[in-house]
């Protein structure tokens, strides 16, 4: 199961610009970060730190990106609870000027609430507020959303800077392509240099950066031969890898290119894939480069191989930046125009039919502009953007000591897809700490999956001589000849008292649609009485359709059985929320 992926504009936690003039910080909360170093110094800050630096800015911007349940990012989590919840001294930021665009997905609940937030805080707490807080949409076209909000910030910064400056009217600003510096080296004196994943695994702690390679041990299919569709169990083999997970965290994965499109962007490239170099975001002195603020580079040196296949996203649309980025480097004029006319806002309609409608990869672009040919600085810089691991809620519990791997097919090195990085990302999806205390688990299709770990959990602790409190889980799916995966499982759960009961949901057995919150609108009586008494209620798979309408089937339930007014209602499932009580693993 996989929470949404925020867009991210950028990866550095913090940045800093040094014109020698006046200094801008930039603050940058996303969840895919790869910048390495600047990650490592935000999660080393403590809270004094945050105030000094704050408080000796004066001009700063915000880029927050909002994801799954209305949660900041990992590398934001810290500041966003410092922020929002220290006491601080009143108009402590009176010399700061602001702005905050924030990355989120109009689909969701809680759209771009952290942006929102922190706007909101950076205001009340004395900050000049530059322009009004941008709400990049994921959903349509987070770039035009940044563009819109850029031109109208640029006037402001204008404004701001020539006062004290005194820029030379009448300058405009440009953005420059970003390109990291390359350094070619020969092959034969250094091929032994060449980085691997496996390098990682000699680091202790692995995150997004280091992911670990670990071998899949167990492969299966889990919906019967009846369905047309899949789901795959997965189990990674971590013995002696170092990572360490608790129930209900969740698994970044990354994968790598197959070799037909790593060869097919050799073509389009025209390098060869056994080109060897090394990639820097700094001049030779160390000194940035002034290109503006470029993420650390991806490990090197390396083949163009290796940097293709491990860390360039080479299916995803191009982004309009990117077209700029190619359009820069196409020797042929008209290419170079068509390209410059799809980035512009004149050419939307088309970007959106011809690029985004069609869902046409980076690749099959470029290869629509056969002059393109970026070189590799600005290919790896501007172009194609970094690959990202996909996130799975992990489906079992480390406190179980066996896991039932019947009918399984063990893998074996020589098969495709045999291992993959992985690193595991810590939820606060989880159990309450005392197991006395009752739950309600609801979990329909793929949402089922933190579930497993959880019910795992609560078998080992029986059998350790723990008391379990009741546990009610919802599920649902199309057709129990078909989607109901672990089915033998679950009922064995039943059976031994990890599941108190299994409530079911089969959407596509009869003419009317039967789902997850029908079924807790016919247990409200054993729901309120699990919130009477303190118990936890869990809700894990889709955020745009299911979880919503679970939510409001909770209202209606908690409206009903405490007979409350609407605003004491919310007020009562906001508390639940505050005290984590009602704790979503959505996407
Ligand atoms: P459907 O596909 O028949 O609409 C797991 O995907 C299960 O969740 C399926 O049975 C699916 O039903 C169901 N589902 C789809 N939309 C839902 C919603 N808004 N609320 C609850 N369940 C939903």
């Amino acid at each position: 199961a996989e929470p949404p992926r925020p867009a991210t504009l950028r990866e550095e936690p913090e940045t800093e610009v040094d014109d020698g003039k006046k200094k801008v910080t930039v603050f940058f909360g996303t969840q895919t970060g790869t910048a390495e170093g600047f990650a490592k110094d935000e999660y080393a800050a403590d809270d004094e730190e945050y105030e000094e630096k704050m408080k000796k800015e004066s001009l700063a911007l915000f880029f927050m990106a909002t994801y799954g349940d209305g949660e900041p990012t990992d590398n934001a989590a810290r500041f966003y609870k410092w922020f929002t919840e220290g006491k601080k001294k009143d108009n402590w930021l009176e010399n700061l000027s602001f702005a905050v665009f924030g990355l989120g997905n109009r689909q969701y609940e809680h759209f771009n609430k952290m942006a929102k937030v922190v706007d909101e805080i950076l205001a009340e707490q004395g900050g000049k507020r530059l322009i009004s807080v941008g709400l990049g949409d994921d959903d349509q076209c987070i770039e035009d959303d940044f563009t819109a909000w850029k031109e109208l910030l640029w006037p402001e910064l204008d404004l701001l800077l020539r006062d004290e400056d005194d820029i030379s009217s009448g300058s405009t600003y440009t953005a420059a392509i970003p390109e990291y510096r390359v350094v070619f080296i020969d092959p034969v004196e250094s091929s032994h240099l060449d980085r691997s994943w496996s390098l990682a695994n000699g680091i202790v702690v692995h995150d997004v950066n280091h992911p670990c390679r670990a071998n899949v041990a167990v492969q299966k299919e889990l919906h019967t031969p009846a369905s047309d569709r899949s789901c795959i169990h997965l189990e990674f083999e971590i013995g002696g890898t170092g990572l360490v997970y608790d129930t209900g965290d969740h698994v970044g994965v990354y994968c790598e290119n197959c070799v037909e499109t790593v060869e097919e962007a050799e073509k389009l490239l025209n390098y060869s894939l056994d080109t060897y170099f090394s990639i820097h975001s700094d001049k030779e002195d160390g000194t940035p480069l002034s290109s503006g603020t470029l993420a650390p580079p991806f490990p090197s040196p390396c083949t163009l191989r290796t940097a293709l296949t491990r860390y360039a996203d080479l299916l995803s649309s191009p982004k309009k930046a990117a077209l700029s980025a190619l359009a820069a480097h196409a020797s042929d004029s008209g290419e170079a125009e068509r390209l410059r006319f799809l980035a512009s806002p004149a050419g939307k309609d088309e970007y959106s039919q011809w690029i985004v409608a069609s869902q046409r990869s980076l690749l099959e672009v470029m290869a629509e502009f056969p002059s393109a040919k970026p070189p590799l600085g600005v290919f790896f810089a501007a172009i194609a953007p970094r690959l990202q691991p996909r996130y799975y809620s992990i489906s079992s519990s480390p406190r179980l000591k066996f896991v039932a791997t019947q009918n399984a097919i063990p893998m074996d090195e020589k098969q495709d897809c045999s291992w993959a990085p992985i690193y595991v990302r810590q939820s606060n999806f989880k159990l309450p700490a005392d197991s006395t205390v009752p739950i309600i688990m609801i979990g329909p299709g793929t949402g089922l999956a933190p579930f497993r770990g959880f019910l795992q959990e609560r078998l080992a602790l029986k059998e350790s001589g723990a008391e379990l409190g009741p546990a009610l889980l919802f599920f649902g799916c199309r057709n129990r000849k078909m989607d109901f995966i672990y089915e033998d499982e679950l009922k064995n759960f039943v059976e031994t008292g990890a599941i108190s009961e299994l409530i079911l949901a089969f959407s596509r057995e009869r003419t009317t649609k039967e789902y997850v919150q029908h079924k807790m609108a016919e247990k409200a009586s054993d729901i309120w009485d699990i919130i009477s008494k303190r118990g936890y209620i869990y809700v894990c798979g889709d955020a745009k359709g299911m979880a919503k309408d679970v939510h409001r089937a909770l209202h209606t339930i908690v409206q009903d059985k405490g007979s409350l007014d609407s605003s004491k209602t919310e007020s009562l499932v906001k508390s639940l929320q505050m005290e984590g009580r009602y704790l979503r693993d959505v996407w």
